[in-house]
């Protein structure tokens, strides 16, 4: 179900480029830590790709410049896709330049990860372009310093991030074959939820904010564990208290799905998109009715798949 058609109103003009697939994220399981000297925050997180992002299509150009199908998205060198670019030639000294194309579909401030998949999206293509000028690691290291969910989708499934998010590590397949083909239902209001604004309110309520990391990692292994426990049981998210005391209407919404339908839902990163995990049965329909009825009827709701 994708209610969002209509957001797509200038068609983009590549023609002849290679396309990227930009997938967006949900963090199934995230634990901040605690609060580092430079300023960021360590984490332990389970973080997925979805089948659901955005498209990016990239053709040969004197210059780099970006167009994309949503004038609400900036198109300027502020926009992640161009920071990309010339951290690319920074890091490789490659003298070309391309011309973007985004179809976006992923929304901004939801804790979907759109603008790191994009921007990671870009790297991937002019590295693919270049004969791939960068190995992986460099690719990564690259990738971190575009901001830190970048890292987690050079690795194309499900992974557990650390540091402030650099450090990522592929669950074993075993593992994400628990995660991997789910359904989830992924639905976010009408406003979104700064980082900066998400994390300083984690801050300012340290300690109490934080779930120690060792107890963090010890929850996390315990799930890892038990080849039983589905991916229901990993649901955790520790910046929901922040978000949730300003922006009532996600945890009034929240309790409502667990009332109406004992679904449990989480928020994703630090808001504001939420997300439920869904059954072969669930009432898709009736669920998404309900988000609407709460949010509003322009509510982003759209049903995809873990990758
Ligand atoms: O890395 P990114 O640019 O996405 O981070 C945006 C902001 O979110 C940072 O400036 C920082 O304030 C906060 N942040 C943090 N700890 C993280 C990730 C982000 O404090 N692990």
């Amino acid at each position: 179900m994708d209610t969002n058609e209509a957001k797509f109103r200038k068609p983009i003009s590549a023609v002849d480029g290679r396309e990227s697939f930009a997938p967006a994220k949900l963090n199934l399981f995230l634990a901040v830590t605690g609060r580092r000297a430079d300023g960021f925050h360590d984490l332990v997180s389970v973080a997925v790709p979805l089948e659901f992002g955005d498209a990016l299509r990239m053709n040969a150009a004197e210059d780099f410049t970006l167009e994309c199908d949503d004038p609400a998205v900036p198109s300027d060198e502020t926009n992640l896709i161009l920071k990309a670019a010339r951290a690319f030639v920074a890091a490789t000294g490659w003298k070309g330049g391309a011309s973007f194309a985004l179809t976006k579909r992923v929304p901004a401030g939801a804790g979907l990860g759109g603008g790191s998949s994009d921007a990671v999206a870009a790297l991937r293509l002019l590295n693919a372009r270049t004969g791939g000028l960068l190995g992986p690691e460099a690719l990564s290291e690259v990738a971190a310093t575009l901001g830190s969910d970048c890292p987690l989708f050079l690795a194309d499934g499900p992974v557990v991030m650390r540091g402030r998010g650099e450090r990522v590590e592929a669950l074993p397949a075993t593992v994400g074959a628990r995660l991997r083909g789910r359904r989830a239902l992924i639905f976010k209001p009408g406003f979104g939820v700064s980082t900066p604004w998400a994390f300083g309110r984690m801050a300012a309520g340290a300690p109490r904010s934080y779930l120690p990391g060792a107890e963090a990692e010890a929850r996390l292994a315990a799930w890892i564990a038990d080849e039983r426990s589905p991916a229901e049981e990993l649901l955790f998210n520790n910046m929901e208290a922040v978000a949730f005391g300003k922006f009532v209407a996600l945890p009034a919404l929240l309790q409502e799905l667990r009332a109406e339908f004992g679904l449990t839902a989480r928020m994703s990163g630090s808001g504001s998109a939420c997300f439920a995990l869904l059954g072969d049965d669930s009432p898709v329909a009736a669920i998404a009715k309900t988000v609407r009825g709460a949010w509003g009827a322009s509510s982003f709701v759209v049903e995809t798949r873990i990758a």
